[in-house]
């Protein structure tokens, strides 16, 4: 029985086209829908930029491979995020998140990819019709001077958010292919619009007063969301670390970027250049 599923796994693996080390299944032939492109081609930018939308079209739909480790896209769920924020007098808190539901990932659109010839870095600008994040908070501090003690469930949504994220990553080899190891994600937001309603602010304590106070948050949104920017982007960055290097340690780097150096050369060659 054992050996039939085995056998079965290896020729389902040969059929797809992909290679495995340690217990990691990756492809090792390129899908359709990953458009290549030359790094050292004027057009680079470009095709990257349609690439990048193609993989992330497919990751959205959902392929099997990065399902399973990472689940779905859209709505994604992400465990805890425990923050703290103590640097100004006017907010200051620490606040744990469990239960965080993010949704609107599966309308992601690439606006340009851009790589770095050097070190392979990336510079992407992103755009998402909405995001929302819905999640069961405890929270004690203060966010606009408003002094806190709560928990209960809470939603941030904003529109029309254009991400900027830069992306760290080391180059190395697997199975003859060379892959981006995606180690670093730090993104920046602009956003037109924030909504939030956060249930139970007072421990139950005072309901006008709760509603009252998310009524002062959403008036004066650009101040909440500077007070809870930390939280936004720490949230956005380990969801979005988690995702690129599930989606690229399946996928090798030469299938986006043909003329990829060798990382063994690479690095290689920039040791010797320091010495
Ligand atoms: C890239 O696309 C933009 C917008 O479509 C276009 O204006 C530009 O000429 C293109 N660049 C190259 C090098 O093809
Ligand atoms: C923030 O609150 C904590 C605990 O209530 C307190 O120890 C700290 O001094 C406060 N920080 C500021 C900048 O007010
Ligand atoms: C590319 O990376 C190198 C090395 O990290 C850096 O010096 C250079 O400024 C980067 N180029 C661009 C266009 O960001
Ligand atoms: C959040 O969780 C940490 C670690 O579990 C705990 O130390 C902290 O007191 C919690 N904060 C709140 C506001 O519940
Ligand atoms: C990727 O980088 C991390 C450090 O950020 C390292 O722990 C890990 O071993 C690297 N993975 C591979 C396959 O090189």
């Amino acid at each position: 029985m054992l050996r039939v599923l085995i056998i079965g796994l290896l020729l389902f693996w040969l059929c797809a086209g992909l290679g495995h080390v340690e217990g990691l299944a990756y492809y090792t032939e390129k899908p359709s829908y990953i458009e290549s492109c030359r790094i050292n081609e004027p057009d680079f930018t470009n095709c990257s930029t349609r690439s990048i939308q193609g993989f992330l079209n497919e990751v959205i739909k959902g392929i099997p491979e990065i399902e399973k480790s990472f689940g779905p896209i859209d709505p994604m769920r992400q465990d805890q995020l425990i923050f703290k924020q103590d640097n100004s007098d006017v907010d200051n808190i620490s606040a744990n998140l469990t239960n965080l539901v993010i949704r609107g990932f599966g309308k992601v659109v690439v606006k340009e990819s851009r790589v770095n010839k050097t070190d392979f870095s990336w510079a992407e600008k992103i755009y998402l019709p909405r995001l929302r994040m819905d999640g069961n908070y405890k929270m004690v501090g203060r966010i606009l001077l408003v002094p806190l003690n709560g928990g209960g469930s809470l939603f941030i949504e904003i529109d029309d958010v254009d991400i900027e994220m830069d992306t760290k990553t080391r180059l190395y080899e697997k199975g003859g292919y060379t892959f981006f190891n995606v180690t670093d994600v730090h993104v920046k937001l602009q956003m037109g619009r924030l909504r939030t309603n956060l249930e139970n602010l007072f421990n139950g304590r005072n309901k006008e007063l709760e509603e009252r106070t998310n009524q002062f948050f959403n008036d004066n949104w650009q101040d909440f969301y500077e007070a809870m920017r930390p939280l936004i982007v720490e949230t956005l960055e380990r969801t979005l670390l988690d995702l690129l290097k599930k989606m690229f340690n399946v996928m090798p780097a030469n299938f986006f970027v043909e003329d990829i150096p060798n990382s063994l050369l690479l690095y290689g060659r920039k040791t010797r250049l320091v010495s």
